[in-house]
């Protein structure tokens, strides 16, 4: 099999690509290890940034999203049991839209599909080799080894994928940080108690209340980062969850649940030869500042600009600058994430000290004007980095 550009994963990275590059008539094969119903139903966060609203809107694969996807227009930040509104439309101008990302990525894959272009499902990656000159993709599918030829592999295989592995030793630096706390996330069939989100400090820990529809709630609450599912029954987690929203009575049924560790990660370069990569393959943030899908989105928006210069007449600028372009907005969300993430989670074994820090920032942010819009505008996404 030979493409253009070789796609390894069928994330948000991957199908965005996919149809990025459809627009521009440059094709590509998208390979994709697991299943599409597991695809479909993988519940993820799902913040969607003004710009990556509109590059969706752009290509065509909104229009469900406008139809369901709530509008947001400020944030709740709650401490000392008090809200705190953040009017992010008002400092910035701009919103932001709550839309599951599995409901994205359905929508992307439909798109694909009606194209009647290449996205195999069930076809895992196994090595990518070459890529100082000849880039082939190694795949599994119905049990028999394949090779897809390419002139670009992008590697959008999120964190635990196969082409940062094709990189050779010593080329790339890793950046860590984890953080000592996880996220206990529920999907709940019960209509959201607020319009809009709510981030909660409390000396309980933290706790997030989102949604998905007018009948479905979003909620997590800080636990262990290595916790056991087994020791929070729902009584548990509904009783940390009105305590620390204070929202006494909301309940209902857990439809969904699952742990998530806090961890930033970023490797440097983001390409190498012929192999790109981007997302979650590159970087992860934790998901207090709701940056994932978004930097994942902008990652693929600028390899996209590059392939279509370099196959129009061979311009290597774009492709060479692609890694730096892209890590300025990283390392920008990595520090909007790890500001969010420090100021809201009681950090475990943690002094009082750190606590009075943390409550003298959310106060600053709640009443200063200078401050707000600082937290709005990285929330909404900067226009330039
Ligand atoms: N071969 C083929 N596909 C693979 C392989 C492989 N060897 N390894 C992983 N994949 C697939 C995964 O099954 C997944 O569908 O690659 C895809 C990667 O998608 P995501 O993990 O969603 O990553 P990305 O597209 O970068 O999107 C970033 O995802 O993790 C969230 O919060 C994060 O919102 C952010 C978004
Ligand atoms: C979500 O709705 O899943 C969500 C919202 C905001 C975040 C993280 C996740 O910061």
């Amino acid at each position: 099999m030979r493409t253009q550009v070789g796609i390894v994963g069928a994330g948000p990275a991957g199908l965005v690509l996919a149809r990025l590059l459809e627009r521009a008539g440059i094709e590509s094969v998208v390979l994709e290890s697991r299943s599409r119903d597991h695809v479909e139903q993988r519940v993820r966060a799902g913040v969607l940034e003004h710009g990556t609203v509109q590059l969706l809107d752009e290509l065509g694969v909104a229009e469900r999203l406008h139809r369901e996807g709530l509008l947001h227009h400020g944030i709740w930040l709650r401490f000392e049991e008090a809200n705190h509104y953040v009017p992010m439309t008002e400092l910035t101008g701009r919103s932001i839209t709550v839309y599951g990302q599995q409901e994205v990525v359905k929508d992307l894959i439909a798109a694909r599909l009606e194209a009647g272009l290449p996205l195999l499902f069930e076809a895992e990656a196994t090595a990518v080799e070459g890529i100082d000159e000849r880039p082939r993709v190694r795949f599994r599918v119905d049990g028999t080894d394949e090779e897809l030829e390419c002139d670009v592999v992008a590697g959008c295989d999120g964190s635990h994928g196969v082409s940062r592995a094709a990189i050779p030793a010593g080329v790339l630096a890793e950046h860590v940080r984890d953080y000592p706390f996880g996220w206990l996330g529920i999907l709940a069939q019960v209509a959201p108690a607020s319009e809009e989100l709510i981030y909660a400090w409390n000396e309980r820990g933290f706790a997030l209340h989102s949604m998905r529809t007018p009948e479905l709630s979003r909620l997590y609450v800080q636990c262990r980062p290595d916790e056991d599912l087994a020791g929070w029954p729902d009584e548990r987690i509904w009783s940390e969850l009105q305590l620390r929203l204070g929202l006494p009575g909301f309940e209902g049924p857990i439809v969904e649940r699952g742990v998530t560790q806090m961890r930033g990660h970023v490797v440097e370069p983001m390409q190498h030869g012929r192999l790109f990569l981007a997302g979650d393959a590159a970087h992860i943030v934790p998901p207090t500042g709701a940056k994932g899908l978004n930097l994942a989105v902008h990652d693929v928006r600028v390899l996209a600009d590059a392939l279509v210069r370099w196959y129009a007449g061979g311009d290597e600028s774009g492709l060479a600058g692609y890694s730096e372009r892209c890590l300025r907005r990283v390392w920008r969300a990595e520090h909007f994430s790890y500001f969010m993430t420090t100021m809201l989670h009681r950090l475990p074994g943690g002094d009082d000290f750190g606590a009075r820090l943390q409550l003298a920032q959310l106060r600053y942010v709640a009443t200063s004007e200078a401050q707000a819009r600082a937290l709005a505008e990285n929330y909404v996404g900067l226009e330039t980095v």
